[in-house]
């Protein structure tokens, strides 16, 4: 049964589908840095990225049921896992950051196709916009080494 919406179904899907991969790539980014934390921090850090993952993966599952909503077909695979060193805490937790940065611009993107079109949509890049800002905010938090002025 076609359907017509407000808004451009393909470019909606093409963003869901790059946000599914995103996702799915950050589930297996943090389940890999779990396993790299030595140190006094490893236990609460550790712990810390595997949520991480849980929520990555929710997420995923999130807009893969938003496109199946659509009535198009979530894709099968995940994004581009570059490997770069990361020896230390900080150093994981800058690569984290420049990766959720990239995420959140996704769900930025995905906000500006649907604004106004779709209550259901919006709503769903809205929320998400703000948990991942606000998750990045928390990161940048973690890798300061003093308290704000
Ligand atoms: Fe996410």
């Amino acid at each position: 049964m076609a359907r017509s919406f407000q808004f451009d179904v393909d470019s909606v899907v093409e963003k869901l589908n790059r946000i599914l991969q995103m996702e799915l790539a950050a589930v297996i980014y943090y389940t890999h840095y779990s396993f790299m934390i030595y140190g006094h921090a490893r236990i609460p850090i550790t712990s810390w990225l595997r949520d991480n993952a849980a929520e990555s993966l929710a997420h995923a599952q999130e807009a893969g049921q938003m496109i199946m909503r659509l009535h198009k077909r979530p894709a099968l695979g995940i994004a581009a896992l570059p490997t770069t060193p990361h020896n230390t805490i900080d150093e994981i937790l800058t690569e984290s950051i420049e990766r959720e940065e990239a995420g959140v611009e996704l769900y930025r993107e995905l906000l500006a196709l649907v604004k106004d079109k779709s209550v259901v949509l919006e709503e769903y890049a809205m929320r998400l916009v703000s948990a991942e800002a606000v998750h990045l905010r928390e990161m940048e938090l973690m890798l300061m080494k003093r308290a704000p002025e």
